[in-house]
């Protein structure tokens, strides 16, 4: 395992590369979880050279505390990767953990990307400056790595049409590969926000997924039904739960736009804060 913590080393290091092997990224933001584990075996069962990037992007945070608080734990996320190996796996680690100074050494006067109406989506407008701060710092990562293929998970559904968005519309030549959404034993989606839960907010946060399910057995009951009735049906779930505050929930097609009915098939996601931590997740409603 290689351990880079700055960008001029990354840029020395690419170029003692192979040009034919081939190179894989996960970005991440640490405090791995199994989630993540699972995108890292599998970026390692398709590539020669896998980097995991560990770094806490500060412009994506639009809440001060939130990046604050954020968990961080460098030695023990290089650990779990180191033990997440198969014992017959012949790909390169590498880790790379840039500083915040050395990606934003003028943040408040840098250059951004912006995808265009993703600001714009429920979610965006949810989060200003969210989605521009992850594509800012995902062109960074593409243009440092130079991956041939990066891997992200489907929990963040946004962000992923964001990032194929911004791979396809800026002309990365880097394959977008998206991993199932993975869950605890109660339904409840990986993220390392739940680490961030007390132990009541941890027993009360499958109900998240609980009323997702709902919904779509309400849809699957009734294929016509409109979005707008859905997501009626989800807030009145929701508001049965008292201690859980609904930021929103949406409907999108595959371009991350509302849609009235589902003509195939749609995300429905959601935000909802237990306590102070605010939790997202999402399926796919499939028209049988
Ligand atoms: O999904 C995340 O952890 C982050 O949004 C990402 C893609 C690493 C960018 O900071």
């Amino acid at each position: 395992m290689k351990h880079i913590t700055n960008i001029k080393d990354f840029f020395k290091f690419r170029k003692s590369i192979t040009p034919n092997l081939k190179i894989g990224v996960v970005p991440t933001m640490g405090h791995l979880h199994k989630a993540h584990l699972s995108l890292i075996n599998n970026a390692r069962s398709q590539c020669d050279i896998v980097v995991t990037t560990i770094f806490v992007n500060e412009i994506q945070f639009n809440n001060k505390e939130d990046f604050l608080t954020y968990p961080q734990n460098i030695p023990s996320d290089i650990q779990l990767i180191e033990n997440s190996k198969p014992s017959d796996c012949q790909t390169m680690d590498v880790i790379f953990t840039p500083s915040s100074l050395e990606m934003y050494p003028n943040i408040n006067k840098m250059t951004k990307v912006m995808v265009e109406k993703i600001d714009n989506s429920i979610e965006g407008k949810s989060r200003p400056g969210h989605f521009t701060g992850v594509a800012t710092v995902v062109s960074k990562l593409f243009n440092i790595i130079r991956p041939d293929i990066a891997y992200f998970g489907q929990k963040d559904a946004i962000q992923c049409i964001l990032i194929k968005r911004l791979a396809n519309e800026m002309n990365y030549p880097i394959d977008i590969v998206i991993g199932e959404t993975m869950r605890e034993f109660d339904g409840l989606a990986m993220s390392s926000r739940n680490s961030k839960l007390s132990k009541e907010e941890r027993e009360l946060s499958p109900f998240i997924y609980k009323v997702l399910k709902n919904i779509q057995t309400l849809f699957e009951q009734n294929p016509k039904i409109s979005s707008r009735e859905l997501i009626t049906f989800g807030v009145n779930e929701f508001n049965k739960e008292n201690r859980m505050k609904i930021e929103y929930i949406s409907i999108s097609n595959f371009n991350g736009e509302e849609v009235e009915f589902i003509t195939d098939s749609a995300i429905l996601s959601c935000a909802v804060f237990v306590g102070k931590t605010r939790l997202i997740d999402n399926i796919i409603l499939k028209l049988e």
